[in-house]
């Protein structure tokens, strides 16, 4: 029997979101419905709403959450009814040629539920990167469910479903810090944060963290950073070269997705070290480099979806660590809302005041 559940629905570009009755089915072959506990709120919603990543309105936003699995269709064996998870919007599909090289991290066809969650009157609804758990239910493909050590709070546990994970995963997998290793991090949002958790894990000897924004680069330090620029008044490439001995930092994580912070990271990097870029651009967004530079600086540029992280293996992990205090995610819950909260909680975004809302359900 499908049920009826609420769930934040993104009508039309640019209008405001609205809390509407929701039509979950019950899971088919290879599906889940979980009972969302906490959605956190991210940038990604926001550019749903603004029609900055497609036009299939009306979306179902939320995909950084964590829940009960209520249900599971046939043939599901990774999780069952009562499983505490965290939702993912990669589950992998373990045919595809990076999957059958052992790559799965990178698998090139990831996939989610085949049913349509609706609106009452049938209209099919878009959920947010194949998750829309602003929800009380939702439903997914069960490989989109990650069980995890479920003492951890629901509202922590939920934002290793992106950008947490974005974050660290950068450091950790993309950019492989190593012990010793001095990192830069430019754009220290949640993702930016997270990068610096990871390179502090990692066991990087110094940690500079780059914002326009001192309110950032103060939560920044909380979070391990060593050195905090703020590049509104500073040259970040020669603060960062200065820091470094002259030379540039061996890892620069870029976390804000614009062609100028990028060309930043570039060129405060030592030869031979690692740009990463995951930061988000636009389709408009283009750059401009001398193809010497490129060349004789040596070393490597990459791009990091998801922190190339293997849900399997890196969220079961990452709690761990969470719950033996190793590393502290709850920084990034800067508070829990309703699931009314949601256009507020992007106005605060835009504000810059907040790492993270999250919805609690
Ligand atoms: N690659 C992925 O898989 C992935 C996943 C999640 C999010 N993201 C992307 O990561 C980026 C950051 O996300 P977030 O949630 O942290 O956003 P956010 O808005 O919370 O943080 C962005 C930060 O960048 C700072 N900033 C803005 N302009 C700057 C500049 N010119 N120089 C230095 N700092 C500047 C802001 O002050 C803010 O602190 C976004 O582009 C988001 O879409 C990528
Ligand atoms: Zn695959
Ligand atoms: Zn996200």
């Amino acid at each position: 029997m499908a049920q009826e559940v609420r769930g934040v629905i993104a009508p039309g570009k640019n209008e405001p979101v609205r809390l509407e009755t929701i039509v979950v089915p019950d899971p088919g072959p290879g599906e889940a419905v979980v009972q969302i506990q906490a959605c956190g709120v991210c940038h990604t919603d926001l550019h749903y709403k603004q029609g900055g990543i497609n036009d299939d309105f009306p979306f179902l936003l939320g995909h950084e959450a964590a829940g009960i699995v209520e249900s599971v269709g046939d043939g599901v064996t990774d999780v069952a009814p009562g499983d505490f998870v965290i939702l993912n919007w990669r589950a992998v599909c373990g045919q595809c040629r990076a999957c059958l090289r052992g790559r799965p991290q990178y698998c090139f066809d990831t996939h989610n539920a085949k049913q349509k969650m609706t609106l009452t009157d049938g209209t099919e609804l878009t959920p947010a990167l194949g998750i829309g758990a602003f929800a009380d239910k939702t439903l997914v493909a069960s490989g989109q469910c990650t069980k995890v050590d479920p003492s951890v709070s629901p509202a922590v546990a939920g934002l290793l479903g992106c950008g947490v994970m974005a974050g660290i995963g950068a450091a950790i997998n993309t950019g492989n810090v190593g012990r010793g290793d001095t990192v830069a991090v430019i754009g220290c949002g949640g993702v930016g944060d997270a990068a610096v958790v990871g390179a502090r894990l990692a066991g990087a000897a110094k940690i500079i963290a780059v914002d326009v924004d001192d309110r950032k680069l103060e939560t920044a330090r909380t979070m391990g950073a060593t050195h905090t620029v703020n590049s509104r008044t500073i040259d970040p490439v020669e603060a960062i070269r200065e820091l470094t001995g002259g030379f540039g930092a061996d890892v620069v994580i870029e976390a804000v997705g614009r062609p100028e912070t990028y060309q930043q990271a570039f060129y405060a990097r030592d030869l031979a070290g690692t740009v990463v870029l995951v930061g988000v651009p636009t389709p408009e967004m283009t750059l401009e480099l001398p193809l010497l530079d490129v060349f004789g600086r040596g070393g490597s540029l990459k791009s990091s979806w998801y922190g190339d992280c293997l849900p399997s293996r890196d969220f079961p992990m990452l709690i761990d660590l969470h719950q033996q205090g190793r590393i502290d995610l709850s920084g990034f819950v800067t508070e829990t809302i309703g699931i009314d909260g949601v256009e507020r909680a992007f106005e605060r975004m835009h504000e810059g005041d907040v790492l993270r809302s999250v919805v609690t359900l």
